[in-house]
């Protein structure tokens, strides 16, 4: 009697057979992924070759960073990060992002991790001129590497340098733009970059501006205000 005539015979049964047929099945699939994911990851984020499962096994732990065609990571690698004018070398796994880094290995912690997902703002660090979500960003990215140098990276502690606050942390405090203050690193950050590039803002524009930032205690007024006072305290902005 074949499976077929025999009525306890699992109905999926022949169903199970045919999907065997066709090729890879669902959980083989997402167990080949799931196995070759972090080292994907990374390899497609640097550029570099791709190192499978197969071959994570044998990749040394520890390699710098860049040479042309080289396999980096799972492990750590060698890096340098130019972080407020300075060299930082690091080293670190090529999956760690970029506030991880800042925050974890750098004892840089005026980024905050709220979201860890690119929504609130608080990771917010100045790149290359630009208001950047640390949270979002691996920092192998950013790091110095063969052919490549690596990313202007200002952060919050760049700021005051010699103990005088910035223009717009000051207006920040005059303006009582903080209260928990856990958005307010990450709210000065893009003030900073909007007005290297915006010297004449209304309170419209900072509105707009600031849009990727949000504050839970709700000091958005206050923080508009001290962005147009540090505009005309610096650059001859208006009201
Ligand atoms: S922690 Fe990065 S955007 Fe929220
Ligand atoms: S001051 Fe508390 S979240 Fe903004």
């Amino acid at each position: 009697m074949t499976k077929d005539d025999d009525p306890k015979a699992p109905e999926h049964s022949s169903k199970s057979e045919e999907e065997r047929k066709r090729g890879l099945r669902r959980r083989e699939f997402v167990k080949l992924v799931g196995g070759t994911g972090v080292a994907a990851t990374a390899q497609v984020l640097a550029g570099h070759k791709l190192a499978s499962a197969a071959t994570t096994a044998t990749i040394p732990e520890e390699v710098a960073a860049g040479s042309a065609g080289e396999v980096i990571g799972p492990g750590p690698v060698a890096m340098t990060l130019r972080i407020n004018g300075e060299p930082k070398k690091l080293t670190i796994e090529p999956r760690v992002t970029l506030l991880d880094a800042l925050r974890n290995h750098l004892d840089l912690t005026g980024a905050k991790k709220v979201c860890d997902r690119g929504t609130c703002g608080a990771c917010t660090v100045v790149v290359n001129n630009k208001p950047v979500y640390s949270c979002s960003v691996l920092a192998i990215e950013l790091a110095d590497r063969t052919g490549k140098p690596g990313a202007d990276i200002r952060t919050i502690e760049g700021l005051a340098l010699e103990g005088k606050l910035h223009a717009v942390s000051a207006a920040f405090v005059e303006n009582d733009a903080q209260q928990c203050g856990f958005c307010t690193p990450g709210f000065v950050m893009s003030c900073k970059a909007y007005l290297d590039t915006h010297h004449n803002p209304t309170i419209e524009e900072v509105k707009h501006a600031l849009g990727g930032n949000l504050c839970r205690c709700g000091t958005y007024m206050g923080v508009r205000n001290a962005v147009v006072q540090a505009a005309m305290s610096t650059k001859g902005g208006r009201a």
